[in-house]
């Protein structure tokens, strides 16, 4: 059955209160600006699973059938920008009722995968395949691309493809570009000069004829990174980003032994904090030697707290002391598995919102949801996750699949990009599973 089963429907719709049901375009009133629709004409569930969402939340599906959506932007005219995977980029513009009410395709080009940005003065937009970045000259009005020019070159074709790309709101001039491993486990990944599993920055001012090539130019935000997809400015526009960490790991105690397998809950997805793009971060965050705890329980040949890192065979030139002295360990650890894809704090900085696309590598399935991770600014002025470095349950769930733990690639929500209105009254959310959809978020 394609459908969402009528009475979840029902029950969704339901939740959202003050909806007429029969009557598609009803609003749920806001004191001012884009209404938010509790359903769009026209558009209907078609995927078998039920959503759920947070208590003080609801949601809305916007649209079905986009290609693989993945990265969202709003442009300066408030048309939203959506980089659709296999496709290119398209511009959707939002009607009176705040549901989509027009669509155009902006570029067309099988290649772009993944990321895309915008400059501050939003009359650039930057796009990228897995090996190259473009920019664009931007028209909002007509909502046209042209001038086609490459800013960064060379990019590793294979591994992990996704190449996100962020320009800083405090250094509008600086372009960052994740690039993760080449599989795995990336042996030479360990050199950063490999030019894998890194976040380098670029000078958008000084781009040289032809771009820069990846490996060898801009400075680096940080190394030992295994797929750093979600790059995300806090308040200080300090750079945090959530990593996809390994699949299949094992553990073979310091001086031997049998291997334990230890992958359902090990190694932890990371929140990391990679700090000022405009200063080179060259600390390694220890990929492809030192791991996550994200159970500790299940290395039982020594002690660790969440958080702190492990190696899979500790020797005698390098052991779990030896990570604990030269990696820096992430600020938070999240459950294994989960694939964080993109991320976005809310206006007062008091919440990162992190789409997890969810898990192929963990059964119970985990993942396909939205998390809410609490933030807070220090006495220094600094913003931090709320929750200490060894809970590993520092964030809770905004919007999942309610069968999370047999979800599958084809069978649930895949959220990949999430944005905030303008105005913050809403997250859009989109999913690049099997239907291709978008949806609003919102506090009712
Ligand atoms: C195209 O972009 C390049 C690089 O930004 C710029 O030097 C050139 O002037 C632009 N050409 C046109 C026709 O706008
Ligand atoms: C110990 O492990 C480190 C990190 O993986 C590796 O670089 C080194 O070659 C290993 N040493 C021995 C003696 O196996």
């Amino acid at each position: 059955m394609m459908y969402w089963h009528a009475a979840s429907w029902v029950a969704a719709l339901a939740v959202l209160g003050s909806v007429v049901l029969g009557n598609p375009s009803a609003t749920i009133p806001r004191q001012a600006g884009l209404p938010i629709p509790a359903s769009c004409p026209g558009v209907t569930a078609t995927s078998r699973y039920t959503l759920a969402a947070a208590e003080g939340w609801r949601y809305t599906l916007l649209a079905t059938g986009l290609t693989k959506p993945r990265g969202l932007i709003f442009d300066t005219e408030g048309h939203l920008l959506v980089l659709e995977a296999g496709k290119g980029l398209t511009a959707h513009t939002l009607g009176s009722n705040g549901c989509i009410s027009s669509s155009r395709v902006v570029i067309s080009m099988a290649q772009l995968n993944h990321g895309l940005a915008l400059s501050a003065d939003g009359k650039t937009v930057y796009v990228s395949s897995s090996p190259t970045a473009w920019s664009y000259a931007y028209d909002a009005t007509t909502m046209t691309a042209t001038n086609q020019t490459v800013i960064v070159k060379g990019m590793n074709p294979g591994g992990h493809n996704s190449r996100t790309l962020a320009v800083s709101p405090k250094n509008p001039n600086l372009l960052l570009v994740s690039l993760g491993s080449n599989g795995n486990i990336d042996g030479p990944a360990v050199v950063k000069e490999t030019g894998r599993a890194i976040v380098k920055v670029f000078d958008l001012s000084q781009v040289p004829a032809g771009g820069y090539t990846y490996n060898t130019q801009g400075w680096y935000l940080g190394y030992g990174l295994r797929n750093e997809i979600a790059l995300v400015f806090d308040g200080n526009s300090m750079v945090w980003g959530v990593e996809n960490s390994g699949d299949d790991l094992t553990r073979v105690a310091a001086g031997g032994g049998k291997s334990v397998d230890v992958h359902i809950d090990n190694p932890a997805e990371e929140l990391n904090y990679l700090g000022d793009p405009s200063v080179s971060n060259e600390k390694w965050y220890g990929y492809p030697t030192c791991w996550t705890v994200g159970d500790p329980s299940v290395i039982k040949d020594k002690t660790f707290k969440v958080g702190q890192q492990f190696m899979i065979s500790p020797n005698t030139t390098f052991d779990d002391a030896s990570c604990a002295a030269k990696s820096t360990p992430p600020r938070l650890a999240i459950k294994a598995h989960s694939a964080p894809i993109d991320g976005k704090f809310d206006k007062d900085y008091s919440n990162m919102y992190v789409s997890l696309h969810g898990s192929w590598n963990r059964q119970p399935a985990t993942g396909y949801k939205v998390i809410q991770i609490p933030f807070r600014k220090l006495k220094s002025g600094d913003y931090d996750p709320v929750a200490p470095q060894d809970s590993g349950t520092g964030y809770s769930d905004v919007l999942w699949t309610q069968n999370e733990g047999s979800c599958s690639s084809s069978s649930c929500l895949r959220p990949t990009g999430v944005l905030f209105h303008p105005d913050y009254s809403r997250m859009y959310v989109a999913s690049d599973g099997s239907i291709g959809e978008l949806y609003i978020l919102y506090k009712a």
